[in-house]
Parts: structure tokens; sequence; C-alpha cells
């Protein structure tokens, strides 16, 4: 629902979403979500009104219940916020409903949008010539430096996940950074949590929702050792699922290995493979000469951030014809007669068949966001890159812990200084 001009003047705000009437659904949404993320609460009641006023914030970000809750927080501390989707497949309309409706925040996302609107949307909200940046995967970051016209204001950015710091390390080294950019998937409160117990279970929840296959007894092919690849890993095992992972890090393999996981190259692997998960952030992991070996009635997965690690060109010219045989499942009819079951477009699958991470770990998650946007604000930056700050890192955890009721042990002063000594 494009916002007319009826609309724009009842709500002040410009928006592009799909129907603006499922507002109410939304709420609860929303509602549900909070309950679940403590350390954004704690926030949003000792922090400033004023923190972010007369700054406007783009995001960049996917539109689901837990990131409601973190704009939310940011325009009750004074910002303007304008978000569009990170994802065209992510989007819960419903929220970005209430967003729009109850809360006057301008939203420009819809589940399923096409390309040529997911990047009219990310231009929208560069067009707002933000302060601050919030992002997930560089879309928005990526869009300023290609027209710096509208980067002339921004004081800062925050980079959500691993693919989007890669990319900003990559603009970096071009020596092409126009502001400072903070990662928060650096933070041990991020990547510790986020991707190995968020990933690790929302993506298998996307395969289950689509699917209702079971696990148990399957053999699960998990491509990408990184912390999202052992939490997702760790819960098929624990589902009864026979895993074998595949690596091109010598390091991440033996850990694998270690970890009790078969290893092999992902050629070796594709005749015994049920289901497929990748996991990488790099491109074409599985590609043509793998579709070859698949055995008939593999189920592919993507958990990264982009459609480019399962690759859909080659599945589409090895096929001899596809269709949808359930929400986000596309039957692929190969040309030696097998059948393989793509999941989501193979975009994120668990944004596309669920709803991405459970609200306790985007509650960290976020809160680094939040927390590294008032950094910025608070401290002068130059533009480069930088981890979150440890004692950030350190805060959320603290926070975390306390809104669990789990006490731990302070260091004693013999403690410090013994710690500070060499001749013991
Ligand atoms: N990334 C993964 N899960 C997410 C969620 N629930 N909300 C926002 N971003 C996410």
């Amino acid at each position: 629902m494009l916002c007319k001009k009826g609309d724009f003047l009842k709500n002040k705000i410009d928006y592009h979403i799909r129907n603006i009437n499922l507002s109410a659904e939304g709420e609860k949404r929303i509602e549900w979500a909070f309950r679940e993320m403590p350390v954004i609460r704690t926030i949003r009641t000792r922090e400033s009104k004023n923190l972010f006023k007369n700054l406007v914030i783009g995001a960049c970000l996917h539109i689901t219940s837990e990131t409601a809750n973190l704009v939310i927080t940011l325009k009750g501390c004074g910002a303007k916020v304008f978000l569009t989707a990170s994802n065209p497949l992510s989007t819960q309309d419903d929220v970005a409903a209430c967003l729009v409706k109850n809360y006057g925040i301008s939203v420009f996302g819809m589940k399923g949008e096409d390309s040529r609107t997911y990047a009219k949307h990310i231009k929208r909200v560069a067009e707002q010539k933000p302060h601050l940046v919030i992002d997930d995967g560089a879309d928005l970051i990526v869009f300023l430096h290609n027209n710096p016209d509208f980067a002339r204001n921004v004081i800062g950015a925050t980079e959500e996940t691993t693919t989007g710091i890669t990319r900003i390390k990559n603009i970096t080294k071009d020596g092409k950074l126009l502001f400072p950019v903070i990662g928060v998937n650096e933070a041990q409160t991020k990547y510790m949590f986020d991707n190995r117990y968020g990933t690790g279970q929302s993506a298998i929840d996307g395969i289950l929702r689509a699917t209702n296959i079971l696990v148990a007894g399957k053999t699960a092919v998990v491509c990408g050792y990184g912390w999202c690849g052992r939490g997702i890993a760790k819960n098929l095992k624990g589902l009864g699922a026979n895993v074998i992972i595949t690596e091109v890090s010598p390091l991440r393999a033996l850990e694998a290995l270690m970890d009790g996981f078969q290893v092999m190259p992902v050629e070796e692997a594709a005749p015994c493979g049920d289901i497929f998960i990748t996991v990488t952030g790099n491109a074409r992991v599985i590609g043509g000469s793998v579709f070859k070996k698949m055995k008939d009635g593999a189920v592919l997965a993507n958990a990264g951030h982009f459609n480019v690690e399962i690759d859909i060109d080659a599945l589409g010219r090895q096929s001899k014809g596809t269709r949808k045989v359930r929400p986000f499942v596309t039957e692929y009819t190969m040309k030696n007669g097998k059948k393989f079951y793509l999941l989501a477009d193979g975009r994120l699958v668990n944004l596309g068949c669920a709803e991405g991470h459970p609200s306790s770990v985007m509650d960290m998650s976020f809160a680094g966001q939040f927390l590294s946007l008032k950094y910025l604000v608070e401290n002068k930056m130059s533009a480069e890159y930088s981890p979150v700050p440890a004692e950030i890192d350190s805060e959320i955890a603290f926070l975390k812990l306390v809104s669990m009721g789990v006490r731990i042990d302070t260091i004693s002063a013999y403690q410090k200084k013994y710690l500070r000594s060499w001749n013991l």
C-alpha cells in the first residue's frame, strides 16, 4: 500500500507497505517480542528522551517484531526513523503496518517485493539524508557510497552482519569509506549468541515450517562451520540427523571433525545429503556439478545473507520445469528426472519461511546496535571501520544476566594485583 495523499496527511509520514489494516495483528506481535527483550526494555527506560533529538536515522533491517522494538526505542529517544527492508522476503507485513499506523514510523517494505521495489525502498530512505545509518548486509551503506550526495550528513553507521562487514572492509581497503562504521557482528554478545543460537534454531525452524519433514535419520549437509554453521550443525545433530560439514578453512574443518561431525568436500557430500544448508557468506557454494550428483528429493536451503550461495541459475539451467508445491517451496524437476526442493528461493530460510531469530537473542544484537549508535553520537570518530567497543559488549552481557536474575562473582583487589604481576 503506497501512501496516498490522504494517508500521508493523516499519518504525516511517507510509507510503502502491504496493508495498513494489518496493524492490530502487528501490535500483538510486537508486544509478544517485547516480553523477551529485557535489555532493550532497560535501555528504553534509562536512556535520555533527547539522545537522538533532531537526528534522522535510516535503517535497513529485516522488518520484524524485534526490529520494531528497536526502532520504537530509537524514536522514543528523539530520532526520526525511516525503515526499509534488508531482504525482499523477510518483512512481516503486520509489523510494518503497526509501525506506520500506531507509531508514526516511515516504513518501506513488503514481503515478496521484487528486486526493483526493494532497490527503490532503499533509495527512498537514503534520500532522507540520514545522520545515522543502521544496516544489515550493507545495502544502504553501499547505496550511500554510490550516491555520496545523500551521505553528506552521516555521522556514522552500524552494521549487523558478517556479510555486511566483509563489504565494508572491502570499501575500506579501496580507501573509499565515507563515514565511521561500527561492526555489531564483531561483538561477542552478537556472534556467540545471535549467530550460534539464533541462526542455529531459526534456520531449522524455517526448514521445518516450510516442509514439515522429520530430521531424525536424515543426512544433513551444512556448508560452512562459522558461528552460524556450528549452531545449525549442533541442533540438527540433537534432532537425530547425521551431519556432514563442508568447509574451506582447515581450522574450522578440524574443529568440526573434533566436534564429532563428518567432514568432506561438497562434491562428495552431494550424493549423501537429504537436506543441504549453506551458511558461508560466499557465492556458488552449491553449484552445477553438485546438483548433478545429488539424490532425488533433496531439500536445499540457505541461511547466509544473500541468495547467492546456492547457484539458482545453474539449478534453473539443469531443470526442465518448476512448480510451487507449498508456500516458499519450489520443486525443480531436473532433466535427469530427479526432483529437488528449493526453500525461500534460496534467500535466508529463517526469515523467508519462519520469523527469524527469537526475540531474546535479537535483544542482545539490537542492544549492540542501539549502544553503538549512542557511541557514534557521543564520540567523534574518523571514517574508519571499528568493532563494538569492549565496554559496550560487557555491558550488554551484564544487563542480560541481570534480567535473568543471574549473579556472578566480582574480581577482588588481590586478584587484580595478581593478574598485573609477573614475578610470582
Ligand atoms: N535477523 C535474524 N533474525 C532477525 C529478527 N528476528 N529480526 C531482525 N533481524 C533478524
